[in-house]
Protein backbone atom coordinates (compact mmCIF):
# COMPACT_ATOMS: atom_id res chain seq x y z
CA UNK A 1 0.00 0.00 0.00
CA UNK A 2 1.76 3.13 -0.64
CA UNK A 3 2.22 5.25 2.45
CA UNK A 4 2.26 9.09 2.58
CA UNK A 5 3.73 11.37 5.17
CA UNK A 6 2.60 15.15 5.14
CA UNK A 7 2.20 18.30 7.29
CA UNK A 8 -1.09 18.95 6.08
CA UNK A 9 -3.61 16.38 4.50
CA UNK A 10 -6.51 18.53 2.59
CA UNK A 11 -9.52 16.53 2.09
CA UNK A 12 -11.76 18.35 -1.24
CA UNK A 13 -10.01 20.71 -4.30
CA UNK A 14 -12.90 23.00 -4.06
CA UNK A 15 -11.59 27.02 -3.26
CA UNK A 16 -10.83 25.94 0.40
CA UNK A 17 -8.93 23.04 -0.13
CA UNK A 18 -7.20 24.27 -3.37
CA UNK A 19 -6.55 28.04 -2.12
CA UNK A 20 -4.85 26.23 1.36
CA UNK A 21 -2.94 24.19 -0.45
CA UNK A 22 -1.25 26.95 -2.22
CA UNK A 23 -1.18 29.61 0.78
CA UNK A 24 0.80 26.43 2.13
CA UNK A 25 3.18 25.74 -0.59
CA UNK A 26 3.73 29.66 -0.82
CA UNK A 27 5.35 29.04 2.68
CA UNK A 28 7.14 25.58 2.22
CA UNK A 29 4.65 23.87 4.11
CA UNK A 30 3.56 20.48 2.14
CA UNK A 31 0.57 19.30 1.73
CA UNK A 32 -1.49 16.54 -0.30
CA UNK A 33 -4.99 17.38 -1.83
CA UNK A 34 -7.46 14.05 -1.96
CA UNK A 35 -10.31 15.42 -4.63
CA UNK A 36 -13.18 12.36 -4.91
CA UNK A 37 -14.26 14.04 -8.31
CA UNK A 38 -12.41 14.28 -11.76
CA UNK A 39 -10.70 17.59 -12.29
CA UNK A 40 -13.29 18.08 -15.34
CA UNK A 41 -16.00 17.66 -13.07
CA UNK A 42 -14.65 20.03 -10.66
CA UNK A 43 -13.86 22.55 -12.78
CA UNK A 44 -17.35 22.14 -14.90
CA UNK A 45 -19.09 22.61 -11.67
CA UNK A 46 -21.63 26.13 -12.34
CA UNK A 47 -21.38 27.42 -8.98
CA UNK A 48 -20.67 30.81 -7.18
CA UNK A 49 -19.86 34.07 -9.48
CA UNK A 50 -19.49 37.32 -7.10
CA UNK A 51 -16.09 37.41 -5.07
CA UNK A 52 -15.43 39.95 -3.14
CA UNK A 53 -12.77 42.50 -3.38
CA UNK A 54 -10.66 40.74 -0.16
CA UNK A 55 -10.76 37.55 -2.01
CA UNK A 56 -9.86 38.99 -5.15
CA UNK A 57 -6.87 40.73 -3.56
CA UNK A 58 -5.96 37.36 -1.98
CA UNK A 59 -5.74 35.57 -5.35
CA UNK A 60 -3.61 38.39 -6.69
CA UNK A 61 -1.30 38.25 -3.77
CA UNK A 62 -0.76 34.58 -4.00
CA UNK A 63 0.12 35.13 -7.51
CA UNK A 64 -2.97 32.96 -8.96
CA UNK A 65 -4.88 36.68 -10.34
CA UNK A 66 -3.77 36.69 -13.99
CA UNK A 67 -6.70 35.01 -15.20
CA UNK A 68 -8.95 36.92 -12.53
CA UNK A 69 -7.24 40.58 -13.76
CA UNK A 70 -7.74 39.54 -17.75
CA UNK A 71 -11.40 38.33 -17.18
CA UNK A 72 -12.75 39.43 -14.28
CA UNK A 73 -15.47 41.93 -14.63
CA UNK A 74 -15.34 44.53 -11.69
CA UNK A 75 -18.89 46.48 -10.61
CA UNK A 76 -18.68 49.06 -9.00
CA UNK A 77 -22.53 49.06 -7.93
CA UNK A 78 -25.69 46.52 -8.09
CA UNK A 79 -29.23 47.26 -7.94
CA UNK A 80 -32.19 46.19 -5.97
CA UNK A 81 -35.62 46.26 -8.01
CA UNK A 82 -39.03 45.83 -6.99
CA UNK A 83 -42.56 47.43 -7.76
CA UNK A 84 -40.68 47.41 -11.17
CA UNK A 85 -38.11 49.67 -10.69
CA UNK A 86 -34.34 49.21 -10.42
CA UNK A 87 -32.48 51.25 -7.49
CA UNK A 88 -28.44 51.35 -8.10
CA UNK A 89 -26.43 50.85 -5.06
CA UNK A 90 -23.00 52.58 -5.45
CA UNK A 91 -20.95 49.76 -3.51
CA UNK A 92 -17.43 51.68 -4.23
CA UNK A 93 -18.33 55.30 -3.90
CA UNK A 94 -20.15 53.81 -0.39
CA UNK A 95 -17.34 51.82 0.63
CA UNK A 96 -14.17 54.07 -0.20
CA UNK A 97 -13.60 52.89 -3.26
CA UNK A 98 -14.12 48.78 -3.28
CA UNK A 99 -16.10 46.58 -5.44
CA UNK A 100 -17.19 42.93 -6.26
CA UNK A 101 -15.69 41.42 -9.36
CA UNK A 102 -17.77 39.02 -11.52
CA UNK A 103 -15.44 35.75 -12.04
CA UNK A 104 -17.04 31.77 -12.64
CA UNK A 105 -16.05 29.85 -9.31
CA UNK A 106 -14.87 27.31 -12.63
CA UNK A 107 -12.75 29.48 -13.64
CA UNK A 108 -11.04 30.38 -9.70
CA UNK A 109 -11.09 26.24 -9.73
CA UNK A 110 -8.79 25.87 -13.21
CA UNK A 111 -6.62 28.88 -12.05
CA UNK A 112 -6.08 26.96 -8.87
CA UNK A 113 -5.53 23.50 -10.09
CA UNK A 114 -3.07 25.23 -12.84
CA UNK A 115 -1.09 26.66 -10.09
CA UNK A 116 -1.25 23.61 -7.99
CA UNK A 117 0.09 21.58 -10.72
CA UNK A 118 2.76 23.85 -11.30
CA UNK A 119 3.99 23.68 -7.69
CA UNK A 120 4.69 19.24 -8.46
CA UNK A 121 2.47 19.08 -5.34
CA UNK A 122 -0.17 15.91 -4.83
CA UNK A 123 -3.31 16.32 -5.93
CA UNK A 124 -5.03 12.84 -6.48
CA UNK A 125 -8.87 13.19 -8.60
CA UNK A 126 -11.09 10.93 -8.20
CA UNK A 127 -10.08 9.35 -4.95
CA UNK A 128 -12.88 6.57 -3.97
CA UNK A 129 -13.40 5.50 -0.37
CA UNK A 130 -12.00 8.60 1.25
CA UNK A 131 -11.69 8.63 5.28
CA UNK A 132 -9.88 10.03 7.51
CA UNK A 133 -8.93 8.47 10.66
CA UNK A 134 -6.94 8.37 13.86
CA UNK A 135 -8.42 11.89 14.81
CA UNK A 136 -7.70 11.29 18.83
CA UNK A 137 -4.34 10.95 17.84
CA UNK A 138 -1.13 13.69 17.23
CA UNK A 139 -0.90 11.46 13.59
CA UNK A 140 -4.27 11.83 11.84
CA UNK A 141 -4.24 9.81 8.42
CA UNK A 142 -6.41 10.08 5.41
CA UNK A 143 -6.98 6.96 3.65
CA UNK A 144 -7.94 6.28 -0.25
CA UNK A 145 -8.36 4.20 -3.14
CA UNK A 146 -6.79 5.63 -6.06
CA UNK A 147 -6.48 3.53 -9.34
CA UNK A 148 -5.94 0.10 -8.57
CA UNK A 149 -4.00 0.71 -4.95
CA UNK A 150 -5.13 1.94 -1.41
CA UNK A 151 -3.48 4.56 -0.16
CA UNK A 152 -2.64 5.96 3.26
CA UNK A 153 -1.53 9.51 4.57
CA UNK A 154 0.16 10.00 7.52
CA UNK A 155 -0.67 13.98 8.40
CA UNK A 156 0.10 16.28 11.06
CA UNK A 157 -2.95 18.32 10.61
CA UNK A 158 -5.78 17.24 8.26
CA UNK A 159 -7.58 20.12 6.79
CA UNK A 160 -11.71 19.03 6.29
CA UNK A 161 -12.56 21.51 2.60
CA UNK A 162 -14.92 18.36 1.39
CA UNK A 163 -17.93 21.23 0.98
CA UNK A 164 -21.18 20.51 2.83
CA UNK A 165 -21.52 16.93 1.55
CA UNK A 166 -17.92 15.52 2.62
CA UNK A 167 -17.10 13.19 5.06
CA UNK A 168 -14.66 15.01 7.45
CA UNK A 169 -17.56 17.16 9.40
CA UNK A 170 -19.40 13.65 9.84
CA UNK A 171 -16.32 11.32 10.97
CA UNK A 172 -16.11 14.02 14.02
CA UNK A 173 -17.36 11.85 17.49
CA UNK A 174 -21.26 12.75 18.43
CA UNK A 175 -22.00 15.38 21.06
CA UNK A 176 -18.70 17.42 19.67
CA UNK A 177 -20.48 19.86 17.41
CA UNK A 178 -23.25 22.02 18.42
CA UNK A 179 -25.28 22.60 14.83
CA UNK A 180 -27.29 25.48 14.27
CA UNK A 181 -28.98 25.42 10.99
CA UNK A 182 -32.46 27.00 9.09
CA UNK A 183 -33.69 25.29 5.83
CA UNK A 184 -35.50 27.52 3.40
CA UNK A 185 -38.94 26.10 1.84
CA UNK A 186 -37.54 27.72 -1.58
CA UNK A 187 -34.34 27.13 -4.00
CA UNK A 188 -32.89 28.80 -7.12
CA UNK A 189 -33.64 27.73 -10.36
CA UNK A 190 -29.74 28.66 -12.27
CA UNK A 191 -29.39 29.03 -16.00
CA UNK A 192 -26.27 30.06 -17.81
CA UNK A 193 -27.70 31.62 -21.38
CA UNK A 194 -25.44 32.44 -24.54
CA UNK A 195 -27.13 35.96 -24.14
CA UNK A 196 -24.73 39.80 -24.04
CA UNK A 197 -25.58 41.04 -20.32
CA UNK A 198 -27.96 43.48 -20.40
CA UNK A 199 -26.87 45.52 -17.81
CA UNK A 200 -23.48 46.18 -16.64
CA UNK A 201 -24.37 45.07 -13.25
CA UNK A 202 -26.58 42.72 -10.88
CA UNK A 203 -30.43 43.17 -10.52
CA UNK A 204 -31.93 41.50 -7.46
CA UNK A 205 -35.51 41.75 -7.74
CA UNK A 206 -38.61 41.07 -5.66
CA UNK A 207 -41.98 40.69 -7.65
CA UNK A 208 -45.39 39.22 -6.41
CA UNK A 209 -44.37 36.27 -8.13
CA UNK A 210 -41.26 35.68 -6.02
CA UNK A 211 -37.20 36.23 -6.21
CA UNK A 212 -35.36 36.70 -9.70
CA UNK A 213 -31.35 37.39 -9.95
CA UNK A 214 -29.68 39.03 -12.96
CA UNK A 215 -25.85 38.20 -13.22
CA UNK A 216 -23.68 37.61 -15.56
CA UNK A 217 -20.11 35.17 -16.30
CA UNK A 218 -18.85 37.63 -19.09
CA UNK A 219 -19.60 39.89 -22.35
CA UNK A 220 -21.24 36.88 -24.10
CA UNK A 221 -23.12 34.78 -21.30
CA UNK A 222 -26.09 35.99 -18.78
CA UNK A 223 -26.76 34.24 -15.52
CA UNK A 224 -30.12 34.59 -13.97
CA UNK A 225 -31.70 32.49 -11.19
CA UNK A 226 -35.24 32.30 -10.19
CA UNK A 227 -36.74 30.91 -6.95
CA UNK A 228 -39.06 27.84 -7.12
CA UNK A 229 -39.75 24.71 -4.40
CA UNK A 230 -36.92 23.81 -3.08
CA UNK A 231 -37.30 20.25 -4.63
CA UNK A 232 -38.41 21.55 -7.91
CA UNK A 233 -37.63 19.30 -10.98
CA UNK A 234 -35.78 20.68 -13.45
CA UNK A 235 -36.94 18.57 -16.05
CA UNK A 236 -40.45 20.39 -15.63
CA UNK A 237 -38.96 23.75 -17.03
CA UNK A 238 -38.86 23.95 -20.47
CA UNK A 239 -36.89 26.76 -21.89
CA UNK A 240 -39.83 28.73 -23.45
CA UNK A 241 -40.87 28.69 -19.68
CA UNK A 242 -38.01 29.50 -17.77
CA UNK A 243 -37.75 32.70 -20.04
CA UNK A 244 -41.40 33.68 -19.48
CA UNK A 245 -41.08 33.57 -16.03
CA UNK A 246 -37.44 35.27 -15.94
CA UNK A 247 -39.20 37.98 -17.92
CA UNK A 248 -42.30 38.67 -15.97
CA UNK A 249 -40.34 38.94 -12.38
CA UNK A 250 -37.40 40.85 -14.44
CA UNK A 251 -38.48 43.54 -16.86
CA UNK A 252 -38.90 46.99 -15.31
CA UNK A 253 -41.43 49.45 -15.77
CA UNK A 254 -38.53 51.33 -17.88
CA UNK A 255 -38.42 48.50 -20.27
CA UNK A 256 -35.06 46.71 -18.66
CA UNK A 257 -35.09 43.24 -19.39
CA UNK A 258 -32.46 40.65 -19.39
CA UNK A 259 -31.20 39.49 -23.05
CA UNK A 260 -32.59 35.98 -24.51
CA UNK A 261 -30.36 33.50 -25.39
CA UNK A 262 -29.75 29.73 -25.98
CA UNK A 263 -29.80 27.86 -22.26
CA UNK A 264 -26.79 25.89 -22.13
CA UNK A 265 -26.62 25.10 -18.37
CA UNK A 266 -29.76 24.59 -15.60
CA UNK A 267 -30.47 23.47 -12.46
CA UNK A 268 -32.11 23.78 -9.11
CA UNK A 269 -30.30 24.26 -5.84
CA UNK A 270 -32.17 23.83 -2.36
CA UNK A 271 -30.82 26.66 0.45
CA UNK A 272 -30.03 26.50 3.92
CA UNK A 273 -28.34 28.26 6.51
CA UNK A 274 -26.34 25.87 8.67
CA UNK A 275 -23.45 26.47 11.00
CA UNK A 276 -21.04 23.38 12.83
CA UNK A 277 -19.24 24.58 15.81
CA UNK A 278 -16.54 24.34 16.73
CA UNK A 279 -14.75 23.78 13.33
CA UNK A 280 -11.97 22.10 14.84
CA UNK A 281 -11.86 18.76 16.43
CA UNK A 282 -8.06 17.67 17.86
CA UNK A 283 -6.04 18.19 14.76
CA UNK A 284 -8.63 18.21 12.01
CA UNK A 285 -9.97 21.89 11.05
CA UNK A 286 -13.14 22.35 8.94
CA UNK A 287 -13.08 24.61 6.28
CA UNK A 288 -15.98 26.45 3.70
CA UNK A 289 -18.85 24.90 3.49
CA UNK A 290 -17.56 21.70 5.45
CA UNK A 291 -18.56 23.59 8.36
CA UNK A 292 -20.96 26.44 7.14
CA UNK A 293 -23.63 26.98 4.39
CA UNK A 294 -25.48 30.49 3.69
CA UNK A 295 -28.24 30.83 1.58
CA UNK A 296 -26.71 32.26 -1.73
CA UNK A 297 -28.22 35.66 -1.68
CA UNK A 298 -25.60 37.23 -0.64
CA UNK A 299 -22.80 35.43 -2.36
CA UNK A 300 -20.66 34.86 0.67
CA UNK A 301 -20.16 30.97 0.40
CA UNK A 302 -16.99 31.22 -1.45
CA UNK A 303 -15.46 33.99 -0.10
CA UNK A 304 -15.96 32.72 3.11
CA UNK A 305 -14.51 29.74 2.21
CA UNK A 306 -11.34 32.07 1.31
CA UNK A 307 -10.91 33.87 4.78
CA UNK A 308 -11.49 30.47 6.46
CA UNK A 309 -8.57 28.96 5.07
CA UNK A 310 -6.27 32.38 5.35
CA UNK A 311 -6.81 32.17 8.79
CA UNK A 312 -5.90 28.81 9.19
CA UNK A 313 -2.84 28.96 6.81
CA UNK A 314 -1.71 31.54 9.30
CA UNK A 315 -2.14 29.12 11.86
CA UNK A 316 -0.49 26.73 10.76
CA UNK A 317 2.41 28.85 9.52
CA UNK A 318 3.11 30.61 13.05
CA UNK A 319 2.93 26.56 14.34
CA UNK A 320 5.45 24.90 12.12
CA UNK A 321 8.22 28.26 12.17
CA UNK A 322 7.42 29.33 15.81
CA UNK A 323 5.79 26.68 17.47
CA UNK A 324 3.42 28.66 17.99
CA UNK A 325 -0.56 26.85 19.20
CA UNK A 326 -2.52 29.97 19.94
CA UNK A 327 -3.55 30.46 16.77
CA UNK A 328 -4.53 26.85 15.64
CA UNK A 329 -6.58 27.12 19.55
CA UNK A 330 -7.79 30.70 18.16
CA UNK A 331 -8.75 29.24 14.32
CA UNK A 332 -12.39 27.94 15.56
CA UNK A 333 -13.57 31.13 17.40
CA UNK A 334 -12.01 33.85 15.04
CA UNK A 335 -13.26 32.08 11.63
CA UNK A 336 -17.07 31.91 13.25
CA UNK A 337 -17.08 35.26 14.22
CA UNK A 338 -17.43 36.29 10.16
CA UNK A 339 -19.06 33.22 9.28
CA UNK A 340 -21.93 34.45 11.90
CA UNK A 341 -22.24 37.86 10.48
CA UNK A 342 -21.92 36.63 7.04
CA UNK A 343 -24.86 34.21 8.37
CA UNK A 344 -27.18 37.41 9.38
CA UNK A 345 -26.35 39.43 6.11
CA UNK A 346 -27.43 36.30 3.89
CA UNK A 347 -29.94 35.50 5.54
CA UNK A 348 -31.45 38.79 5.80
CA UNK A 349 -31.19 39.20 2.36
CA UNK A 350 -32.60 36.23 1.79
CA UNK A 351 -35.72 37.09 3.70
CA UNK A 352 -36.08 40.55 2.16
CA UNK A 353 -36.36 39.50 -1.20
CA UNK A 354 -37.91 35.89 -1.35
CA UNK A 355 -41.83 35.32 -0.81
CA UNK A 356 -42.31 32.49 1.57
CA UNK A 357 -45.55 30.28 1.77
CA UNK A 358 -46.90 31.08 4.76
CA UNK A 359 -46.01 34.63 4.93
CA UNK A 360 -48.89 37.02 5.78
CA UNK A 361 -49.76 40.28 4.12
CA UNK A 362 -48.19 42.14 7.01
CA UNK A 363 -44.70 40.30 6.47
CA UNK A 364 -44.73 41.28 2.38
CA UNK A 365 -45.89 44.90 3.35
CA UNK A 366 -42.89 45.05 5.81
CA UNK A 367 -40.50 43.31 2.94
CA UNK A 368 -41.28 46.44 0.23
CA UNK A 369 -41.12 48.94 3.48
CA UNK A 370 -37.40 47.17 3.90
CA UNK A 371 -36.21 47.86 0.34
CA UNK A 372 -37.89 51.74 0.01
CA UNK A 373 -35.98 52.35 3.49
CA UNK A 374 -32.92 50.74 1.90
CA UNK A 375 -32.83 52.42 -1.41
CA UNK A 376 -33.63 55.50 -0.02
CA UNK A 377 -31.14 55.92 2.81
CA UNK A 378 -27.84 56.49 2.34
CA UNK A 379 -26.84 54.69 6.17
CA UNK A 380 -28.75 51.72 4.95
CA UNK A 381 -26.96 51.59 1.30
CA UNK A 382 -23.38 51.68 3.35
CA UNK A 383 -24.83 49.19 5.31
CA UNK A 384 -25.38 46.92 2.61
CA UNK A 385 -22.76 47.64 0.66
CA UNK A 386 -19.89 47.22 2.98
CA UNK A 387 -21.13 43.88 3.89
CA UNK A 388 -21.63 43.13 -0.20
CA UNK A 389 -18.38 44.11 -0.92
CA UNK A 390 -16.64 42.16 2.07
CA UNK A 391 -16.08 43.11 6.14
CA UNK A 392 -12.51 43.69 6.38
CA UNK A 393 -10.74 40.26 7.10
CA UNK A 394 -9.09 39.01 10.34
CA UNK A 395 -5.98 38.45 9.47
CA UNK A 396 -3.30 40.27 7.44
CA UNK A 397 -1.60 38.91 3.90
CA UNK A 398 1.69 39.82 5.53
CA UNK A 399 1.15 37.13 8.25
CA UNK A 400 0.63 34.08 5.90
CA UNK A 401 3.83 35.64 3.86
CA UNK A 402 1.96 37.51 0.87
CA UNK A 403 3.87 40.89 0.54
CA UNK A 404 2.22 43.81 -0.34
CA UNK A 405 4.21 44.29 -3.49
CA UNK A 406 2.58 41.15 -4.71
CA UNK A 407 -0.85 42.20 -3.84
CA UNK A 408 -0.17 45.54 -5.80
CA UNK A 409 0.29 42.97 -9.00
CA UNK A 410 -3.20 43.90 -10.15
P1 LIG B 1 -16.81 22.95 -2.34
O1 LIG B 1 -16.71 23.91 -3.45
O2 LIG B 1 -18.07 22.18 -2.17
O3 LIG B 1 -15.60 21.95 -2.50
C1 LIG B 1 -15.53 20.74 -1.78
C2 LIG B 1 -14.76 19.72 -2.60
O4 LIG B 1 -14.65 18.52 -1.84
C3 LIG B 1 -15.49 19.36 -3.88
O5 LIG B 1 -14.60 19.45 -4.98
C4 LIG B 1 -15.98 17.95 -3.64
O6 LIG B 1 -16.06 17.18 -4.83
C5 LIG B 1 -14.93 17.42 -2.67
N1 LIG B 1 -15.38 16.30 -1.86
C6 LIG B 1 -16.61 16.09 -1.34
N2 LIG B 1 -16.63 14.93 -0.67
C7 LIG B 1 -15.39 14.42 -0.75
C8 LIG B 1 -14.80 13.23 -0.26
N3 LIG B 1 -15.50 12.32 0.42
N4 LIG B 1 -13.50 13.02 -0.52
C9 LIG B 1 -12.77 13.91 -1.24
N5 LIG B 1 -13.29 15.05 -1.73
C10 LIG B 1 -14.58 15.29 -1.49
N6 LIG B 1 -20.45 31.83 -3.07
C11 LIG B 1 -19.96 33.07 -3.25
O7 LIG B 1 -19.04 33.46 -2.53
N7 LIG B 1 -20.42 33.92 -4.22
C12 LIG B 1 -21.44 33.56 -5.05
O8 LIG B 1 -21.81 34.32 -5.95
C13 LIG B 1 -22.04 32.27 -4.86
N8 LIG B 1 -23.04 31.85 -5.64
C14 LIG B 1 -23.50 30.57 -5.52
C15 LIG B 1 -24.50 30.16 -6.37
C16 LIG B 1 -24.99 28.87 -6.28
C17 LIG B 1 -26.10 28.44 -7.19
C18 LIG B 1 -24.40 27.94 -5.35
C19 LIG B 1 -24.90 26.52 -5.25
C20 LIG B 1 -23.41 28.35 -4.49
C21 LIG B 1 -22.95 29.66 -4.56
N9 LIG B 1 -21.94 30.11 -3.72
C22 LIG B 1 -21.48 31.39 -3.85
C23 LIG B 1 -21.35 29.22 -2.72
C24 LIG B 1 -20.02 28.58 -3.15
O9 LIG B 1 -20.18 27.91 -4.38
C25 LIG B 1 -19.53 27.61 -2.07
O10 LIG B 1 -19.63 28.22 -0.81
C26 LIG B 1 -18.08 27.18 -2.32
O11 LIG B 1 -18.00 26.26 -3.38
C27 LIG B 1 -17.45 26.54 -1.07
O12 LIG B 1 -16.16 26.09 -1.35
P2 LIG B 1 -15.56 24.85 -0.57
O13 LIG B 1 -14.21 24.65 -1.13
O14 LIG B 1 -15.73 25.05 0.88
O15 LIG B 1 -16.52 23.64 -0.94
C1 LIG C 1 -24.32 35.01 -8.43
C2 LIG C 1 -24.60 34.16 -7.39
C3 LIG C 1 -25.09 34.69 -6.21
O1 LIG C 1 -25.35 33.87 -5.18
C4 LIG C 1 -25.31 36.04 -6.07
O2 LIG C 1 -25.81 36.52 -4.91
C5 LIG C 1 -25.02 36.88 -7.11
C6 LIG C 1 -24.51 36.35 -8.30
C7 LIG C 1 -23.79 34.44 -9.69
O3 LIG C 1 -23.73 33.21 -9.79
O4 LIG C 1 -23.44 35.20 -10.59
Amino acid sequence: MPAHTTQVGIVGAGPAGLILGHLLHLNGLDSVIVENRSREYVIDRVRAGVLEQGTVDLMTAMGVGQGLSQAGLRHDGLYISFQGQRHRIDLAELTGGKAITVYGQNEVVRDLIDARTGTKRPLYFEADNVSVGGLDSDNPVIRFRHGDADHEVRCDFIAGCDGFHGICRPSIPDGVLTISERVYPFGWLGILAEAAPSSDELVYTLHERGFALFSMRSPKITRLYLQVPPDEPIDEWSDDAIWDEMLTRMTTRDGWRPNIGRIVQKGVTPMRSFVAAPMRYNRLFLAGDAAHIVPPTGAKGLNLAASDVLVLARALKAFYEQGRRTWLDEYSDVCLRRVWRAQRFSWWMTSTLHRSPDETAFDHQRQIADLDYLTSSIAAMTSLAEQYVGLPGEVSFESVGLTRRQEEQR
